[in-house]
């Protein structure tokens, strides 16, 4: 697909006009990233906006002794790197490719300019800091009251709800990260959340393949985080 295709398939810019798409890939840079590398460090400086055309990124925060924790995982069509420029502050958080990744960079002043010049990109970035903020309580919420197969139930009712699919004998989710990333992101080690997925499993709660969790009893499961 070519990149002006692509364009036209991102919500923030799905108004635009040819022209004005024209003008953005006059101001937008194409970047590629490989598999785990570091796109920037929490607390640099941070200069650029980028658009994901391919591939995911996770938003980390890490500990001295090397502990991670994930805020996010974002994939094509989505953005990140937008509060520095917003707020002038420096990076809030660090992100690393996933996997082999390609974003869209806009500088600063280029991002800007598009913001004031088009109110409704703007607006279409506070409702996603609307819904990221959101988010961010829920897991606020998840690691300040339930147990681990409790935060391990709401991240998978959570990925399901995101993007599972239903098919005969439940919800199929792709689990597109490692175990560990799954703990990551609700605050548990690797090994919690192989045991608590086991339990689940003998439980018949759900069915893990390699790359996939089959969600057999949604109820069972939603009794897990109460
Ligand atoms: P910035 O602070 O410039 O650099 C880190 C980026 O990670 C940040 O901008 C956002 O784009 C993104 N980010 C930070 N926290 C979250 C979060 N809780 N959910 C999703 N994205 C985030």
């Amino acid at each position: 697909m070519d990149l002006k295709d692509f364009l036209k398939k991102v919500p923030i810019f799905s108004d635009f006009s040819e022209e004005e798409l024209n003008k953005l890939l006059e101001i937008a840079k194409k970047k590629d990233f490989k598999k785990d590398t570091v796109i920037f460090q929490k607390d640099e400086t941070g200069n650029f906006f980028f658009l994901i055309c391919s591939g995911k990124i996770k938003v980390i925060l890490e500990t001295e002794e090397g502990r991670e924790g994930i805020l996010s995982i974002l994939y094509p069509t989505e953005f990140f790197g937008e509060m520095s420029l917003l707020d002038g502050e420096p990076r809030s958080a660090t992100v690393v490719a996933l996997e082999d990744t390609s974003v869209l960079i806009i500088n600063r002043e280029d991002f800007l300019n598009l913001l004031y010049n088009h109110p409704q990109i703007a607006l279409k970035i506070l409702r996603t800091l609307s819904l990221r903020l959101r988010k961010a309580n829920r897991q606020i919420e998840t690691l300040m009251f339930l147990d681990a197969p409790g935060r391990i139930a709401r991240v998978i009712i959570d990925i399901a709800m995101e993007r599972g699919h239903s098919i005969e004998d439940g919800i199929l989710i792709d689990l597109d990260f490692t175990r560990q990333e799954l703990g990551n992101i609700v605050g548990i080690s690797r090994e919690t959340a192989i045991r608590v997925l086991k339990t689940f499993e003998d439980e018949g709660i759900i069915d893990i393949k390699k790359n996939h969790i089959l969600i057999r009893d949604l109820s069972k499961l939603r009794e897990k985080i109460y």
